[in-house]
């Protein structure tokens, strides 16, 4: 096995502390330090396999924090206990490559990091939205390759997304956030998808659909659909907010991509296997004037044969959360989640989780998905 390469900060810690990568900004080290943690960071940008991070917890270690790209699964989690580890948090507020229920086994919080993604990745699917609305990938490779020999009336005729209907499945934080960026800035009707009615999202809607009218302009309406289908008949584009479990794996297949309109836009920045990837390059043949951006990839890093030839495909590598600000944010998170658990610091229960972004943060862990489970105290009940 090839070695990797690893950088040590405060050496003399009583806490041995492993960070399969490395992270941006220096508050998530502040925190673990404050705890007394020596703590081990990996440099290499290679995914670490878990052989790798086997080998790097070894005989001692006191927590871990990890990668989405990594499997945490019963394998590490009983490695991390018989090395006395009493301490996960992923670098994510996504956590489909965690088994919880194996960390519970072995008596392992899981911290993840939520709050931080919000604004930052909805941004990131409008953005891509309208990369695919615009044709700015396929005008910009024209650009670069010089074939740009004047204006022209009919170059990369796009579509306008003004007063259409966007979709948005899975109604959650980033969803309704990105949501509301594309109702309120584009005026677009919104049909969501969700288990769960989004009852304040609906509120909001229809309270800027009565701003608009006060103010003689026609009103943007909100609803959710009944099923899926009838959404992906209904948008011009829609946009995949979900997480990812067996309910929702391949929840954009063959025939339901086939339901959409001819000229819509599909948008994923959840996970790569929420859509059936070689029926999206299928259909993206077959179907040119549909546009799909990708921001995540079903077998990442990797993509589907033929994916990459498509112009009708936007493709970026899973940085829908990467604002400097929020990468920064999600590793203080998961630093203060590690930090908390092994000084035994109950688990936050507040929404508001910003005030661990200060110097000055609370004696708490943000986020613990399985704290239910493992009866951690909670802060500020007794
Ligand atoms: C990123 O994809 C995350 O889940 O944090």
């Amino acid at each position: 096995m090839e070695q990797k390469k690893w950088e040590t900060h405060n050496p003399t810690g009583s806490r041995r502390v492993i960070v399969t990568k490395i992270l941006p900004g220096s508050l998530w080290l502040e925190r673990l330090i404050k705890a007394d943690c020596k703590v081990e960071v990996c440099t290499s940008t290679d995914v670490l396999s878990v052989d790798d991070i086997k080998s790097a917890i070894g005989q001692q270690c006191d927590a871990v924090l990890g990668q989405l790209t990594e499997d945490w699964g019963d394998e590490l989690f009983g490695t991390l206990e018989a090395a006395g580890g009493t301490a996960y948090s992923n670098v994510a507020v996504g956590f489909n490559n965690v088994d919880v229920d194996a960390a519970t086994g072995h008596g392992i919080p899981v911290g993840n990091t939520p709050g931080v993604l919000t604004e930052t990745t909805a941004q990131m699917a409008v953005a891509l939205t309208f990369a695919a609305a615009r044709r700015t990938g396929e005008a910009e490779r024209f650009m670069r390759a010089g074939k740009y020999k004047g204006w022209l009336m009919t170059l990369f005729l796009g579509e306008l997304l003004w007063r259409k209907t966007v979709g948005v499945i899975g109604a959650g934080r980033i969803g309704a956030n990105y949501a509301r960026m594309m109702v309120e800035g584009h005026k677009m009707n919104l049909v969501y998808y969700d288990v769960y009615p989004n009852q304040e999202l609906e509120d909001y809607i229809a309270a800027y659909g009565d701003f608009l009218k006060s103010r003689g302009e026609a009103p943007v309406a909100c609803k959710r659909a009944d099923t899926l289908e009838d959404l992906l008949r209904e948008a011009d584009c829609v946009s995949l907010h979900t997480v990812l479990d067996d309910s929702t794996h391949h929840l954009i297949n063959a025939e339901r991509l086939a339901l959409m309109k001819e000229n819509a836009i599909l948008v994923n920045t959840s996970r790569g296997p929420v859509v059936d990837e070689a029926a999206l390059v299928g259909h993206c043949r077959r179907h040119p004037d549909f546009r799909a951006a990708l921001d995540v990839f079903e077998d990442e890093p990797a993509m589907k044969p033929g994916l990459v030839d498509l112009d009708n495909v936007v493709i970026v590598p899973h940085i829908a959360s990467a604002t400097r600000w929020t990468r920064e944010g999600m590793a203080t998170l998961a630093a203060s989640n590690v930090a908390a658990l092994l000084r035994g610091y109950p688990v936050w229960n507040q929404p508001d989780i910003l005030p661990f972004l200060e110097a000055d943060a609370p004696r708490a862990a943000p986020s613990v998905v399985n704290a239910d489970d493992l009866k951690l105290p909670i802060f500020g009940s007794r």
